[in-house]
């Protein structure tokens, strides 16, 4: 085992936070059945005590230990998707603790892909117990430079296993109500689920049974500079504008630099959603940086492809220079 795998253990077990890389962001990790060290997840994050935390296990083998109901369907998406970028919601034993599952009756949990967050699982031999770290509604870290800029000395320990191969997180799949929902979406899209349960699942989710998931608020995700989502023609005009008004701004878009101007950073974006999703967090982190007036973005098309990138871009859209986040 690496030293800095052992550790990581020998922290955990003391009650301590280890942030760990996984194959969507990093993870700010704790003993998920030792109540004072979650407690100090939230601390660290400033995250409201009821929003639920994800377990990260180190194999399907684990589920029925936080589950106290495995459907087949869960079986199934756990060995077609695990270990990898997919949350599965499944009605909670007992014995988990409220701290987790934010005092609802159902636990999140997942397998995630990422060599040094199993070797650590497996060292663990239990559940992590892991939100993004990142500040409350912030912008998802997806390297250990970010999580040291995001949570600095709050915590201990960060293992660097170098950037992360998704770069946004997992999709969230309820299990729990007899009809599978995603509650959010991710790498793992709806179709993808649909070929391994013959049906296909709900993705929108009524109103009144939204359980409560920060990752689905609207202002989430989001940089303190304004961000705003244009079309490619917006773009250009919201340029002209921002440069009549003799404003700094910033650009992620799929196009090569069109205006060449000492106003404008101009960040080009991959044109394909696996490698947009992948860059998205660290470009918006560095154009944030800036101190721009505002950051435009060249909306991605429609279409299941992008669909998670396009709810991340949204919730960054709506939470953006909000210091305040719900
Ligand atoms: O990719 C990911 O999922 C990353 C990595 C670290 O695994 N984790 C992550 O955690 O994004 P977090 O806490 O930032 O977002 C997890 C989401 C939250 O929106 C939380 O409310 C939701 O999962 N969640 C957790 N348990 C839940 C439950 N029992 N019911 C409904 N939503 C739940
Ligand atoms: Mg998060």
């Amino acid at each position: 085992m690496r030293t800095e795998v052992a550790e990581a253990v020998a922290r955990l077990r003391a009650g301590e936070l280890v942030a760990f890389p996984t194959e969507t962001v990093y993870g700010l990790g704790a003993d998920a059945a030792n109540p004072a060290a979650l407690a100090k997840i939230f601390a660290a994050k400033g995250r409201p005590a009821d929003h639920p935390l994800i377990v990260h296990l180190p194999s399907p083998a684990h589920l029925a230990r936080w589950a106290r109901e495995v459907p087949a369907e869960a079986e199934r998406l756990a060995a077609a998707f695990w270990p990898g970028p997919l949350t599965l919601i499944l009605k909670r034993r007992p014995e988990v603790s409220d701290a987790v599952t934010g005092g609802q009756d159902t636990v999140g949990l997942r397998v995630p892909n990422h060599p040094l967050a199993l070797e650590l699982l497996t060292a663990f031999d239990g559940g992590i117990a892991a939100p993004s770290a990142n500040r409350f509604g912030r912008i998802s870290p997806t390297s250990a430079d970010h999580v040291r800029e995001e949570l600095g000395d709050r915590v201990p320990l960060v293992l660097d296993g170098g950037p992360c191969p998704i770069g946004i997180e997992s999709t969230i799949l309820d299990l729990s109500r007899g009809v599978p929902v995603v509650l959010r979406p991710g790498a793992v899209g709806a179709t993808d689920i649909a070929r391994v349960l013959g049906r296909a699942p709900e993705t929108t989710v009524p109103q009144a049974e939204t359980p409560r998931v920060s990752g689905s608020l609207e202002a989430h995700y989001a940089p303190s500079t304004p961000l705003a989502l244009v079309s490619s023609d917006g773009l250009l005009f919201a340029l002209r504008n921002a440069l009549v008004a003799g404003e700094k701004v910033a650009v992620l878009a799929p196009t090569a630099q069109a205006i060449t101007h000492e106003l404008v950073t101009w960040k080009q974006a991959p044109a394909e959603p696996a490698g947009f999703a992948h860059d998205l967090y660290a470009s918006l982190r560095e154009l944030d940086a800036l101190g721009c007036v505002c950051i435009l973005v060249q909306q991605p098309p429609a279409g299941e492809a992008w669909l998670a990138v396009n709810d991340r871009l949204r919730r960054a859209a709506a939470g953006a220079g909000e210091d305040d986040e719900t």
